[in-house]
């Protein structure tokens, strides 16, 4: 079936924000991704999935490499103004250095990373693939850095959220009688 972008369903989703850069024949730009997950420890993976069209898109396709830079809290107004507007059009590098927003040389790669951001990554485009009305860039991360202190923010129907109060998860104890109950359950070809 077809899905609307703002179809109520699948606006159940919590994201993240990636603010992806990239260097290429558009020049340094930025956009927003919500997009934008972890998929492999190791080799240590992160999947971006962009619409073909965008000036991201062939930054990427080009220079075979990109910043994921993950949103922090106070970067809603960075991502919306990222998802904006297209760097065909506009130099947003240079129109978001005008405004405030510090971007800092990466160290292997040619994109610029953002300051303040919860997490930078430098990735290698390692394989990419047109999956439904996106393309999926799968990224090998060759240097990363992150901001314990700087919580990410959050993405959830088509607004941006602080991350709220954590939840504890059970006691050892609790987990030990689960445990015992579990067994009771267990498949005979692991007894
Ligand atoms: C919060 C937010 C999240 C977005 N997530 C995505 C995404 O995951 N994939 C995508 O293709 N576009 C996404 N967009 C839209 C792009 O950011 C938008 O099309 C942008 O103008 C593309 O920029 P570019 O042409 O300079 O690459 C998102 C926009 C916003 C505001």
């Amino acid at each position: 079936m077809d899905l609307s972008w703002n179809d109520r369903r699948t606006r159940q989703f919590l994201t993240n924000v990636g603010l992806i850069t990239s260097d290429g024949p558009n020049g340094p730009n930025v956009m927003a991704a919500e997009w934008t997950h972890h998929i492999s420890y190791s080799p240590s993976l992160i999947a971006i999935n962009i619409r073909g069209r965008d000036t991201t898109a062939e930054n990427i396709i080009d220079s075979k490499e990109f910043g994921a830079n993950l949103a922090a809290e106070d970067q809603n107004i960075l991502c919306s103004l990222a998802g904006r507007y297209s760097g065909k059009h506009l130099d947003k590098i240079a129109f978001f250095k005008e405004i405030g927003v510090v971007f800092y040389k990466a160290n292997k790669i040619k994109a610029l990373l953002i300051r303040g951001a919860a997490m930078n990554a430098e990735c290698k485009l390692i394989r990419q693939e047109e999956i439904g009305d996106h393309i999926m860039f799968v990224g090998e991360i060759i240097e990363i850095t992150a901001d314990e202190n700087i919580k990410p923010l959050v993405y959830h129907n088509g607004k941006y959220w602080k991350l709220g109060d954590n939840l504890p998860s059970p006691r050892q104890e609790i987990l030990d009688g689960i445990n015992q109950f579990a067994n009771k359950y267990q498949k005979s070809s692991v007894k």
